[in-house]
C-alpha cells in the first residue's frame, strides 16, 4: 500500500524560514517535521512517494542520509499541481487503495485506526477530522452521527461553514478517486474533488481523530507546536549537541552547535544550528535561523530572524522578521493553492 505525502507547498506563511529551505524540513526539537508524518505510518505502508516541488533537492538529501524504512519515491512536479493534481502526478506509483497525507501537521492520528474505519464504511474516501473553534482557515466537513460527509466547503466564512469539524488533513481513497482528477493541471483536492466524490458516490466518510492535533502553517503554531512537545515530554528545554549555554533557557529549543552568553535570557523560543546569542540578549516567542549572530544587549520578542541574518548589538524588535538578503525568484507573492477567502 502507498501513502503519498503532500509536501510540495512554499509554505508562505512560515517565510523567511521558507526562503531557504522546504516546508517539511523545518525542524521540530530538532527533527524535520516530516520525519514525524513518516515514523506514524502503519506496516501495510511500503511505499511512500514525496509529492513535491520546490525545494525538491534538500528533500532528497535528507533522505538520502535517512533511511525511512520503505521504499521511497521523490516526485517532482515541473510545477505545483495542488493537492489533487500532485496525486494524480504520482498515479504510476500506486497499486490500490491509498493514502494522501498533508505533510505539515503533527497529530495522533492513528492510520491503522483509519484502515479499519475506511473498511467498515465501504467508503471510496475517508477523510480524518478534528474539532476546532475558529474554522475559517480549514477546510469544513457536514457529517452525519455515522460518519458520512454530505457536504465539504475550503476556508468558508464562519457564517458558511456547517460545523466546526475540520479536514485534518489524512486522506485514505480509493483508486477510483484518480477518475475525477484531471491531468496536467492545478487540482484542488479540497475544493474540487471532494465536492464531486461526495454528489456522485456518496460513500465519503469522515473520522474524527483522538488525543491531539495541530497544524503547522504560522509562525504562532509552529511556537505552539514546540510548547506543547516540550510539555508532552516534560522537558524544560530541548538542546541539541555541542551548544554552550551561558545565560538563561525557559521553555525553548535549540540546535547543535549554538551559544547562549552570559547574563542571556532566552523564552519560549527556537534557536536553530550554528547561532550566536550575544550576552544580555532578550529573546521572547522568537525563531532564530541558522548561522545567526545576535549582538549583544538585544531585546527581540516576537521576531522571526531568517538563515545567516546579523542583528546589531542593543537592537530592539517587536513582531517583526528579520530577512535582508533577496526571495529565491520562484517563491511566490502568496499562497497559491488554497488560500483564504480574503487573501
Ligand atoms: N506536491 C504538492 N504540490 N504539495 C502541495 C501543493 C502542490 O501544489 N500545494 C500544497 N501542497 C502541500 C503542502 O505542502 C501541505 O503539506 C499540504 O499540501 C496542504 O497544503 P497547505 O498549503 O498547507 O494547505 P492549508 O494548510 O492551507 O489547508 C489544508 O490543510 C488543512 C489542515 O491543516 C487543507 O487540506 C485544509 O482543508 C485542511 O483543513
Ligand atoms: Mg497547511
Amino acid at each position: 500500500m502507498e501513502a503519498i505525502i503532500l509536501a510540495g507547498g512554499f509554505g508562505t506563511r512560515l517565510r523567511p524560514l521558507t526562503y531557504t529551505r522546504a516546508k517539511s524540513l523545518l525542524p521540530i526539537l530538532n527533527k524535520p517535521m516530516i520525519s514525524y508524518l513518516i515514523e506514524s505510518l502503519p506496516p501495510e505502508v511500503d511505499r511512500v512517494v514525496l509529492a513535491v516541488n520546490y525545494r525538491k533537492g534538500q528533500i532528497e538529501e535528507y533522505f538520502a542520509d535517512h533511511d525511512c524504512g520503505r521504499e521511497l519515491i521523490v516526485n517532482d512536479e515541473p510545477t505545483p499541481l495542488g493537492t489533487a493534481g500532485a496525486v494524480k502526478f504520482a498515479e504510476e506509483y500506486l497499486t490500490g487503495r491509498f493514502f494522501v497525507l498533508n505533510a505539515d501537521i503533527i497529530c495522533s492520528l492513528s492510520l491503522s485506526e483509519m484502515i479499519r474505519f475506511h473498511r467498515n464504511h465501504g467508503a471510496v474516501a475517508s477523510i480524518s477530522l478534528w474539532p476546532v473553534e475558529h474554522v475559517s482557515e480549514f477546510g469544513v466537513a457536514d457529517a452525519q452521527q455515522d460518519g458520512k460527509i454530505v457536504g465539504f466547503v475550503e476556508k468558508p466564512r464562519p457564517e458558511d461553514a456547517p460545523s466546526n469539524l475540520i479536514n485534518a488533513g489524512a486522506y485514505l481513497l480509493e483508486p477510483e478517486v484518480l477518475e475525477y482528477i484531471e491531468t496536467g493541471r492545478l487540482v484542488s483536492m479540497e475544493k474540487e474533488i471532494f465536492p464531486q466524490i461526495i454528489t456522485d458516490t456518496g460513500k465519503f466518510y469522515g473520522f474524527v481523530l483522538q488525543g491531539y492535533w495541530m497544524d503547522i502553517g504560522r509562525i504562532s503554531s509552529y511556537l505552539e507546536v514546540h510548547q506543547f512537545l516540550l510539555r508532552k515530554h516534560k522537558f524544560d528545554n530541548y538542546v541539541g549537541e555541542h551548544c554552550k549555554v551561558g545565560g538563561h533557557l525557559h521553555h525553548s529549543c535549540l540546535g547543535n552547535h549554538v551559544t547562549i552568553g552570559k547574563n542571556a535570557q532566552v523564552h519560549s523560543s527556537i534557536i536553530y544550528d550554528n547561532v550566536h546569542v550575544g550576552e544580555g540578549v532578550t529573546l521572547s516567542d522568537c525563531v532564530i535561523g541558522e548561522n545567526v549572530r545576535i549582538g549583544q544587549a538585544s531585546t527581540l520578542k516576537k521576531v522571526v530572524v531568517g538563515d545567516n541574518e546579523i542583528v546589531h548589538a542593543q537592537t530592539s524588535l517587536e513582531q517583526d522578521v528579520q530577512w535582508t538578503q533577496s526571495i529565491p525568484k520562484e517563491y511566490p507573492k502568496k499562497q497559491i493553492g488554497n488560500p483564504l477567502q480574503s487573501s
